[in-house]
């Protein structure tokens, strides 16, 4: 199902008439409009030579946590694990950071640029439980894809 998607995501990123902070708003966009249960996706940075991570271009509610140091949350701990790290249920999480009481499940896949981990793609679902091993692969080829303008 996310297999039709591909060719869009290629596209936006390789639009030469956006810069990449425009480019990564469309993705967020694009991926929040075309995958129902995808609620709010956003990337997260490493901030310079701070150990913590800064948002950049999302889409959905507005969040306050614009800034989590790294260990932190979800988001965090993918920060140093390197590795996606799928919620069913936010609420079975001990560190976890609530952006708002309507997410039900979190997906966070690492961003890796020359074999560093950068940053990531953050996705909250209203909808418990929707995420699968498909939705881990799609992200991890958006995230590729993403890399290559980055590097
Ligand atoms: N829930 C995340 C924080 C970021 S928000 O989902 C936008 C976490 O636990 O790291």
């Amino acid at each position: 199902m996310l297999e039709p998607l591909k060719p869009q995501v290629v596209s936006i990123l390789n639009n030469q008439m956006l810069d990449t902070e425009a480019r990564l708003q469309q993705i967020c966009e694009f991926l929040r409009n075309g995958i129902e249960y995808y609620d709010w996706v956003g990337f997260y940075f490493k901030n310079g030579e701070k150990e913590e991570l800064k948002l950049g271009p999302y889409a959905g509610e507005p969040t306050d946590h614009t800034i989590i140091p790294f260990g932190k949350g979800i988001c965090g701990q993918v920060a140093v694990s390197n590795e996606n790290f799928v919620v069913p249920d936010v609420k079975a999480q001990d560190n976890y950071i609530a952006c708002s009481i309507n997410v039900k499940a979190e997906i966070v896949v690492p961003l890796f640029v020359h074999g560093e981990n950068i940053g990531q793609v953050d996705i909250d679902s209203n909808t418990p439980d929707p995420f699968t091993e498909e939705d881990e692969r799609f992200l991890e080829f958006v995230n590729m894809e993403v890399s290559k303008i980055l590097a």
